[in-house]
């Protein structure tokens, strides 16, 4: 299958790369340099020109607080960039795979969110990305929305990557208790997208790590497995104010027969916290070479 993805340098993207070489796809790698998908001619003519089968769409505004202040820019990227891309995928004709957030609810459920609930962004981040998932359902003639929530992975500003710094510069750090949400390993995703592009699965689908936990429970794991030596308080969204209000609840269900689950975040951080190791280690002995 020939495979473009966009926004390919970005935390996920990387990995959406990887995972379709090694499975052997031709691959298509458009970082944001390469093409800027607020650009509908540019973009035409990028898919056109790479010819693929399927797009998969990486490329966001994914600064949650700075989208409060910058909804514009955000909805330029989030929403009409999205539809450029299934418009200039349809004109190609290439399938979509687009990828979405948790945040187009707003919380208030205490079971899993599936497919079929209603959306209702709390956050101006959350509104760009319903406009882009609505954008692209209506534009793309075959395409599918997948929702995912709490990313983390190589490469991006994630919360293991701040815990892990954080946690090596303070004596005691504070983490809310009051969010719940599914963390995921974006190499999980990353197969999982590759799986419904071979697949040409449709519509809308959820997936997001196993096992719900709070941001303070995903914390004191990541500061368990990393054995690092730091006071770990509980505290509440209420205490931690910031320019966007997430979602309480998070929990990304589905309710499909050809859904995917992906395993438990518990284990792919460990099998993360390996992988960054790993990666730390042959860039420094590259770099004494
Ligand atoms: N991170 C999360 O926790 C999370 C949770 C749920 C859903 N998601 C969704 O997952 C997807 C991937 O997110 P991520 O965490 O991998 O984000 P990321 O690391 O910020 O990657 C996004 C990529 O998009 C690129 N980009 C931004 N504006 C662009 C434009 N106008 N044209 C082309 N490329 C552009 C960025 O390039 P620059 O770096 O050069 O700006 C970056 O490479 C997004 O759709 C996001 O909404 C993320």
């Amino acid at each position: 299958m020939r495979v473009v993805v966009t926004g390919a340098t970005g935390m996920l993207g990387r990995d959406v790369v990887s995972s379709a070489t090694a499975r052997g796809h031709d691959v298509t790698a458009l970082s944001r340099a390469d093409l800027d998908i607020t650009d509908l001619a540019a973009t035409t003519v990028a898919l056109a020109q790479a010819s693929g089968d399927v797009v998969i769409n990486c490329a966001a505004w994914t600064d949650v607080d700075g989208a409060e202040s910058q909804e514009a820019a955000a909805f330029a990227v989030n929403a009409t960039g999205a539809g450029n891309v299934a418009s200039a995928a349809a004109l190609a004709g290439a399938a979509v795979v687009h990828v979405s957030t948790d945040y187009v609810f707003d919380g208030s459920k205490s079971t899993p969110y599936l497919e079929s609930d209603a959306t209702a962004p709390i956050g101006a981040y959350g509104r760009t990305k319903l406009a882009g998932e609505l954008a692209v359902a209506a534009i793309g003639e075959r395409h599918t929305i997948v929702r995912t929530a709490w990313l983390f992975g190589l490469g991006g500003s994630n919360f293991v990557e701040t815990m892990l710094r954080l946690g090596g510069e303070r004596d005691e750090v504070s983490v809310v208790g009051d969010q719940i949400g599914c963390p995921t390993w974006t190499l999980d995703l990353a197969e999982a997208l590759i799986s419904v592009a071979e697949r040409g699965t449709s519509g809308v689908l959820h997936a997001a790590g196993s096992d719900p936990c709070s941001w303070f429970e995903f914390a004191s794991e990541i500061f368990d497995r990393a054995e690092i030596d730091c006071d770990l308080k509980e505290t509440t969204s209420k205490a931690f104010l910031r320019p966007a209000q997430r979602p309480a609840w998070s929990v990304l269900g589905s309710q499909r027969e050809d859904g995917i689950t992906l395993g438990s975040w518990r284990e792919s951080l460990g099998q993360y916290l390996v992988q960054r190791q790993t990666t730390q280690t042959n860039t420094t002995n590259g770099a004494q070479r």
